[in-house]
């Protein structure tokens, strides 16, 4: 029998990680549901999960999928994208969001991000960006923080760009009390073990369009016209392929974790909330700079918790004098545009992106973290910050 390599996250050397589930009994028993029903993938409990997510977002369509790279990949395949086209994305951003686009052929072309009081990708940018050969536009509502939606829609609608809105950490939020996720053609989720809704792995796709919808349908299950479920039933015997498809399906016992987390969801962003509105009272004695302080139109959900670190702080030092107080702490993001494999791609120059890429330390924020650690993270910090200052 293989032996089961022995690890629990719970038993990990961190005092404070970086972030932390909020599993109880409810998921252990959604997982169970499936296991007697013996169903194991794209059945009721799919269907659940997606008839609940676009109701929560107030999308006209939804689709689950594996992850929220296959939801960008679908749909960046759905619009057509392809080689000779140009797609503007952040290189702030986890590098998935630039792949999508290198998936198809396209080139993606990196644009800046506003400020560090606001490091969201930049309208003006987008526009300095665009040329003959641009389709369309792939933001990121970095942190959960949704992007400026008036300035984007502007600039998508001017040049008729195509938008997708890459959604990763921004279950929940709001502009101007619409959700993130609904502007765009599509809006892609992921549900990755560390996003604000947890799943292990597993993502969404949002639409407003009925076509865009079937596209990715078929997109998502190999091109087939049915699924396993409907020959299970009887209401198929075969089907055709009429498109290049894909395997993107999520299995029924994440879907139904996703049911329990979504049920959670707008109590844990709340408390996300709270704690984020402890660290930066808290950090106001600290020198660094805090995001998205003054930001109204928009509801965020906190995902992370970035701050920019004084120009000149050696943040390997920081990080290290933080992790021997059992403090993990994270980088969000060293920007794509320097990536070895991105070097092929020409952009004008980003100069707050690459700014903030140096400067930015993630401090760890999860819906269970006390006041007591707060206060532990933001000593920790003072402290590392004082001794490069002393030294
Ligand atoms: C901004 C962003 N986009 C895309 C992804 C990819 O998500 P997934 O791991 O679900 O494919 C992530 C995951 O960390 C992300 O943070």
């Amino acid at each position: 029998m293989a032996r089961l390599v022995k690890m629990n996250i719970k038993e990990s050397s961190w005092k404070i990680p970086l972030f932390d589930l909020s599993f109880d009994n409810k998921e252990k028993d959604a997982v169970n549901r499936v296991l007697d029903r013996a169903w194991l993938t794209m059945g009721p409990e799919n269907i659940a999960f997606e008839k609940a997510f676009s109701e929560y977002t107030g999308s006209s369509y939804c689709l689950s999928v594996n992850s929220c790279t296959a939801a960008l990949h679908m749909a960046v395949l759905a619009l057509g994208f392809g080689p000779g086209d140009e797609v503007i994305v952040p290189s702030l951003t986890f590098v998935a969001t630039a792949n999508a686009v290198r998936y198809t052929g396209a080139t993606p072309v990196f644009a800046d991000v506003q400020s560090a009081s606001c490091p969201v990708i930049d309208s003006r940018s987008i526009e300095k960006a665009i040329t003959k050969n641009t389709r369309g536009v792939i933001i990121v509502h970095y942190a959960g923080y949704p992007c400026n939606m008036d300035a984007i829609i502007e600039v998508t609608r001017k040049y008729n760009l195509k938008l997708i809105e890459d959604c990763a950490h921004a279950p929940g939020a709001k502009w101007r009390g619409r959700s993130a996720g609904t502007f765009g053609d599509f809006g892609c989720f992921s549900f990755f073990s560390n996003k604000n809704l947890s799943m292990g792995e597993g993502g969404a796709v949002l639409t407003s369009t009925e076509d865009n919808y079937e596209k990715c349908k078929f997109l998502r299950s190999h091109g087939m016209t049915t699924l396993t479920l409907d020959r299970h039933k009887g209401h198929a015997f075969t089907y055709d392929v009429v498109a290049a498809g894909y395997n993107y399906r999520l299995d029924e016992m994440r879907a139904a974790i996703g049911l329990v987390q979504l049920e959670k969801l707008p109590e844990m962003n709340k408390k996300r909330k709270q704690v984020t509105q402890t660290y930066r009272s808290l950090l106001s004695a600290v020198p660094v700079e805090i995001p998205f302080t003054r930001y109204d139109q928009a509801e965020s959900v906190d995902h992370i918790m970035p701050v920019f670190l004084p120009s000149g702080i050696d943040r390997e030092k920081v990080m290290t004098s933080m992790k021997a107080q059992g403090i993990q702490t994270s980088i969000h993001y060293p920007c794509i545009h320097k990536f070895t494999d991105f070097l092929q791609y020409k952009h004008d120059p980003l100069p707050v992106t690459e700014d903030l890429s140096r400067r930015v330390l993630t401090l760890p924020l999860f819906p269970g973290l006390t006041t007591d650690q707060i206060k532990a993270v933001v000593n920790a910090l003072a402290g590392g910050l004082d001794d490069q200052a002393a030294s």
